[in-house]
C-alpha cells in the first residue's frame, strides 16, 4: 500500500545541494539544458526539491514561459522557495506530490521531472497526472536514475532499502523507462539509456514524451 503522507527530510534537505554541488556544474549540466531546450507555454516541473532547475528556467526565460513547480516536502521547497527568491525568477510553488497535482487538465504544454519518479511512492498514478495535467501534444521531458544490469544491479538491490532510508525515500531498482514507454497516453518522442553516474546511481534515462491527441 502506498504511504499518502507528504515526505518531510530535513537532513536529506540541508545536505542535497552540498552533496550535488560537485556533478550539478558538471555531470549534470547537459541533461538539465536538454529538459529545458526550446520551452514553450506553460511548464510544470514536478518534485522540484530545492529548485536545481531554477537557473536553467531563469535563463531561458522570455516573457513568453510560465513556470510552475510542485515540492511535497516542506524542508526541500523552503530551500526551493529561496532559490526561486536569489534568482529572482518568477515561479508558481506549490506543495502538491505528483500523485495528486492541482491543476486542470490539459493545462501544460510541458512536464518535467528530473531525478524524482526515483523517489514518487506510486509512479503509475504520478505518470497518470502527468498525462492528465499535459495538453494534447505536449511533452513530458525526463531525466532519471534507474537499475543497471548485471553486478551493478545486485549491488543496488542489495542496498536499496538502506539507500530509500538514507536518501530521501529514492528507489535504486525502478525501470522508469520501461514505465514510461508503455504508457498508451504517450508517444515516445526519444528514449536515451546512459552509462552515466556511478554505481548505485547509474546508469541514467532521459527522454521525451508527447501526449496523443
Ligand atoms: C532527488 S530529489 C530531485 C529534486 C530535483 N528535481 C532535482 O532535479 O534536483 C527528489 C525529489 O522528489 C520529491 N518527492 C518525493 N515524493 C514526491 C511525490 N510524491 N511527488 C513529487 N515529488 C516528490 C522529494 O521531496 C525530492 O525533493
Amino acid at each position: 500500500m502506498t504511504d499518502r503522507r507528504a515526505p518531510s527530510h530535513p537532513l536529506f534537505a540541508a545536505v542535497y545541494d552540498p552533496a550535488m554541488a560537485a556533478v550539478e556544474g558538471t555531470l549534470l549540466r547537459p541533461h538539465r539544458n536538454y529538459l529545458v531546450d526550446d520551452l514553450r507555454g506553460a511548464v510544470l516541473d514536478v518534485g522540484a526539491g530545492t529548485g536545481a532547475m531554477f537557473p536553467y528556467f531563469d535563463a531561458v526565460a522570455d516573457g513568453t514561459v510560465s513556470f510552475h513547480a510542485v515540492e511535497p516536502d516542506p524542508y526541500m521547497r523552503r530551500r526551493a522557495r529561496e532559490t526561486a527568491d536569489e534568482l529572482g525568477v518568477d515561479i508558481d510553488l506549490g506543495s502538491a506530490g505528483a500523485e495528486s497535482l492541482p491543476y486542470d487538465d490539459d493545462s501544460f504544454d510541458v512536464v518535467i521531472a528530473s531525478m524524482v519518479f526515483c523517489t514518487i511512492p506510486d509512479v503509475e498514478r504520478a505518470l497518470s497526472e502527468v498525462a492528465r495535467v499535459l495538453r494534447p501534444g505536449g511533452e513530458f521531458r525526463f531525466f532519471e536514475h534507474v537499475l543497471d544490469d548485471g553486478w551493478r544491479a545486485r549491488v543496488q538491490s542489495l542496498i536499496a532499502p538502506l539507500w530509500k532510508r538514507v536518501a530521501g525515500g529514492c528507489h535504486l531498482t525502478r525501470q522508469t523507462a520501461s514505465l514510461f514507454a508503455a504508457d498508451r497516453s504517450f508517444d515516445v518522442v526519444e528514449v536515451d539509456r546512459m552509462n552515466l553516474g556511478v554505481t548505485p546511481i547509474r546508469p541514467f534515462v532521459r527522454g521525451r514524451l508527447r501526449k496523443r491527441a
